[in-house]
C-alpha cells in the first residue's frame, strides 16, 4: 500500500463523491474507483457501503479512514521536520486569511523576520478552511486564521476575538449611531453586503451565523466577491457591510464606521498548528504576537496554548 492510495482513500471520505475527490486530487474518475477498489482487496475488507450516495464508509472504513488520517498527518510532520532539520537556512511557511492583512497581521510578521534572521518566512493565503488541509499535508507549518474551524489533526490557539463594524456612507440615514454604537437587530430592514464569495465556510458564514445566534434573520443579504467590492458599492449609496474593526483602515471614500455592540459580534483570530508540532517556531512567533498585543494595549487571550512565551 502506498500513501498516495491513504490519501486517495481520505479525500473521498471527506469529500462524500468520487466525483468531488478525483476533481480535487487531479486524477480521472475511473482510476480512483480502481485504487479504492484495489485498496479494499488489498486490506481484505469494504471500506464504502456499496451504491451508497453520497458515499459513506463502513465502521471498518470509518476506523480505517480515522488511522490513515493520522498515519498522513504524522507522515506530513516528520517531512516538515526532517527537511527542516537538514536545512541550513530554516524556511517556516505560514498560511494567512488576506482580511489578515488590515489587522496585525504585517507587523508581526515584521517582528518575526527582525527578530529570527536565520529564519526564511515564506506567506501564503488560504482561506481559513484550506489551512488545515495545507497543514496536514505539510505545505504550511502554521496557520493565521478567522473562523471556529475544528479537526482532530488540529490545535487552534484564539489569539483574540476582534470587534466588528457597520461601514455605511457618510450620508446614510444611520450616521447619527457613529459615536453611540449600534445593536445587529436595528439593521435588519438594510441590504447587507457580505463577503467573499469563495468556498465556505468563510466571514460570510461567520456573520450569518452572529445574526442567527441572535435569533435575527436580515431581509437582504447579497454576497459579493470581496470586501473591496462590498466597501465600494456602500461608498456609492447601496446598503451597509459588515467588517472587521481593523479593516476600516481601507480607507475607501465616504465612508464612516459604527460599532457594533453585541457581545457575540466579534471575529475570532487563531492560529493553528498540527497537533503534534513540537515546533521552536511556535513560541517564537506567539512571543511577537505578545509583543504587539501589548504595543497596541491588547489583552492577549492565548487559549488553547499550553507552552510558554516568554
Ligand atoms: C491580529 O490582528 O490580532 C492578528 C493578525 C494576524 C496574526 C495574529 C494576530
Amino acid at each position: 500500500m502506498e500513501l498516495r492510495h491513504l490519501r486517495y482513500f481520505v479525500t473521498v471520505v471527506e469529500e462524500q463523491s468520487i466525483t468531488k475527490a478525483a476533481e480535487k486530487l487531479c486524477i480521472a474518475q475511473p482510476p480512483l474507483s480502481r485504487q479504492i477498489q484495489k485498496l479494499e482487496e488489498e486490506l481484505g475488507i469494504l471500506l464504502f457501503e456499496r451504491g451508497s450516495r453520497p458515499v459513506r464508509t463502513t465502521d471498518a472504513g470509518q476506523f480505517f479512514y480515522q488511522h490513515a488520517v493520522q498515519i498522513l498527518t504524522h507522515t506530513a510532520q516528520a517531512t516538515s521536520m526532517a527537511k527542516r532539520i537538514s536545512s541550513i537556512n530554516m524556511i517556516i511557511r505560514i498560511g494567512y486569511v488576506s482580511s489578515l492583512l488590515y489587522a496585525l497581521l504585517p507587523q508581526i510578521i515584521y517582528l518575526f523576520r527582525h527578530n529570527n534572521p536565520d529564519i526564511q518566512v515564506e506567506l501564503i493565503e488560504y482561506g481559513t478552511k484550506d489551512q488545515i488541509e495545507a497543514l496536514k499535508l505539510g505545505k504550511i507549518d502554521l496557520g493565521f486564521g478567522r473562523l471556529r474551524i475544528s479537526d482532530p489533526a488540529i490545535k487552534r490557539i484564539l489569539l483574540r476575538k476582534e470587534k466588528l463594524k457597520l461601514a455605511i456612507h457618510k450620508n446614510h440615514h444611520l450616521t447619527e449611531y457613529v459615536h453611540i454604537g449600534i445593536y445587529l437587530s436595528q439593521i435588519i430592514d438594510e441590504s447587507i453586503f457580505s463577503y467573499p464569495a469563495t468556498q465556505k465556510p468563510n466571514f460570510s458564514t461567520l456573520i450569518q451565523s452572529i445574526f442567527t445566534e441572535l435569533g435575527l434573520v436580515p431581509k437582504n443579504m447579497i454576497e459579493v466577491r470581496e470586501i473591496h467590492m462590498a466597501l465600494g458599492l456602500v461608498s456609492s449609496g447601496e446598503g451597509v457591510c459588515i467588517i472587521p474593526e481593523s479593516a476600516s483602515d481601507i480607507g475607501m471614500k465616504n465612508l464612516v464606521y459604527i460599532p457594533i455592540l453585541d457581545m457575540e459580534a466579534y471575529s475570532p483570530i487563531s492560529l493553528a498548528v498540527r497537533n503534534m508540532d513540537q515546533s521552536p517556531y511556535l513560541s517564537k512567533v506567539l512571543e511577537c504576537v505578545k509583543q504587539v498585543f501589548e504595543e497596541e494595549g491588547i489583552a492577549f487571550q492565548f487559549e488553547g496554548y499550553q507552552g510558554n512565551t516568554a
